[in-house]
């Protein structure tokens, strides 16, 4: 009677024993079971993952070309704010400094701002460097990319291309040889 009572409880599954049929259904089911798992380890899962590496990649390339922040200045060139300038370790005169800029896909230094100018002098130490200014005789002082110069730094002496020095910008007649800076926009 209370063995009776406890298989109620427990249901029909423990009440009957299995049948033959039973068990090769189970075994079919737990078959199913495995090709179902199969299907999503070995190719549901490669394909959403190869789906979605398809999808994100070129978004994530268009992004590090949108967004400034991600861009780092080549090798040996150092970032700041939203250029890239590199310091010569050589020394060349004015035009071939420009030439070798030019090899560089960048400019003979451009100045646009007073913070630059107050970084590239003290970076500048006691060295003179080639910045990309120069000037005809009879000519306003005009940045390499062609720019005219709007004057508001100062160039002393009387040369007609310049470079920058702990005290200032300055100018010679280009001949000799000096170090130099160039510069490139970040993007
Ligand atoms: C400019 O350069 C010349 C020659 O290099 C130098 O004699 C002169 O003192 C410099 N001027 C300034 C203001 O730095
Ligand atoms: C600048 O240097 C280059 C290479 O050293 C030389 O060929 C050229 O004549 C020089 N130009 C001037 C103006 O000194």
């Amino acid at each position: 009677m209370l063995l009776e009572q406890g298989s109620d409880v427990l249901g029909p599954e423990i009440r009957h024993a299995w049948t033959p049929d039973q068990i090769q259904n189970r075994a079919h089911k737990s078959k199913c079971n495995w090709v179902t798992y199969a299907l999503i380890v070995f190719i549901i899962i490669p394909i959403s993952f190869i789906i979605i590496v398809i999808m994100v990649a070129p978004s994530r390339n268009s992004q590090t070309i949108i967004n400034p922040q991600t861009i780092k200045c080549p090798g040996k060139w150092i970032e700041v704010r939203s250029k890239c300038f590199y310091f010569s370790d050589g020394t060349r005169n004015w035009t071939a400094s420009k030439t070798f800029c030019r090899s560089q896909r960048s400019e003979l230094a451009q100045i646009d701002t007073r913070q630059d100018l107050e970084f590239l002098k003290k970076y500048t130490g006691t060295f003179m460097h080639w910045i990309g200014l120069s000037r005809k005789e009879g000519e306003p002082w005009t940045w390499t990319n062609g720019k005219i110069f709007n004057s508001w730094f100062e160039i002393s002496g009387n040369g007609y291309f310049a470079f920058l020095s702990a005290d200032g910008v300055n100018s010679s007649r280009g001949f000799d040889d000096m170090k130099w800076i160039c510069s490139k926009p970040q993007i």
